[in-house]
């Protein structure tokens, strides 16, 4: 079967659907989450929005894991270093590894921390004073920190193969 030039058309909605999601998860975790103390009560809205949009990301990841098996894709593209070009799968795996760690020590602090009831079940509950004894809480942070230093890397490989290889890889992740 003839190799396609891009990328189906729903992978390439779901690639960039949840780049956007994934960076506002990590600015809402930042920006929003660790720099508000857990007494302040504007937290819990933004907590809300912040778990209800993790757990969207882990779902949509896996229907893109599906898609991603399922359809065909174009070829590899090559760095020209076959070391770089062993390793850029691994980056790729990477990704579905760290965005499932983060969804998954994230639910795990919201159940030892009993957030459901708070955040999503109205209970009137204050938050506790602080998730951070919570080692789940711990890993979450340092998984983002790894997350964000992924997603560099990804950005600066993708502007390596479009403007210093000149291989078209945009134009393979988007539409048309
Ligand atoms: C890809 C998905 C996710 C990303 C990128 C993400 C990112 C972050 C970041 C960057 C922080 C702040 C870390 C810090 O500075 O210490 C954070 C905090 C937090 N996240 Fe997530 N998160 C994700 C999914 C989830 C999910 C699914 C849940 C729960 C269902 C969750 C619950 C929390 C909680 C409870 C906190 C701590 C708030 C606090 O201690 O004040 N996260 N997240």
């Amino acid at each position: 079967m003839k190799q396609p030039s891009r990328y189906h058309p729903l992978l390439v909605t779901l690639h960039w659907v949840l780049a956007v999601l994934i960076i506002a998860a990590l600015a809402i975790g930042f920006f929003g989450l660790a720099a508000t103390p857990n007494s302040d009560p504007q937290k819990i809205a933004v907590l809300r929005v912040h778990m209800a949009g993790g757990m969207l990301i882990l779902v949509l990841m896996g229907i893109r894991f599906i898609v991603r098996m399922r359809t065909s894709r174009p070829p590899g593209a090559t760095t020209g270093y076959p070391l770089l070009d062993r390793i850029a799968p691994i980056s790729q795996y990477g990704f579905y590894v760290l965005v499932l760690s983060m969804a998954g020590t994230g639910y795990a602090t919201a159940i030892l921390a009993g957030l459901p009831a708070i955040v999503f079940g109205g209970s009137g509950a204050p938050l506790p004073p602080t998730l951070m004894i919570y080692p789940t809480r711990v890993a979450h942070f340092y998984i983002a920190t790894l997350l964000v230093g992924f997603i560099i890397l990804h950005v600066l490989a993708a502007f390596y193969h479009q403007f210093i290889r000149k291989d078209g890889v945009f134009r393979r992740m988007f539409f048309g």
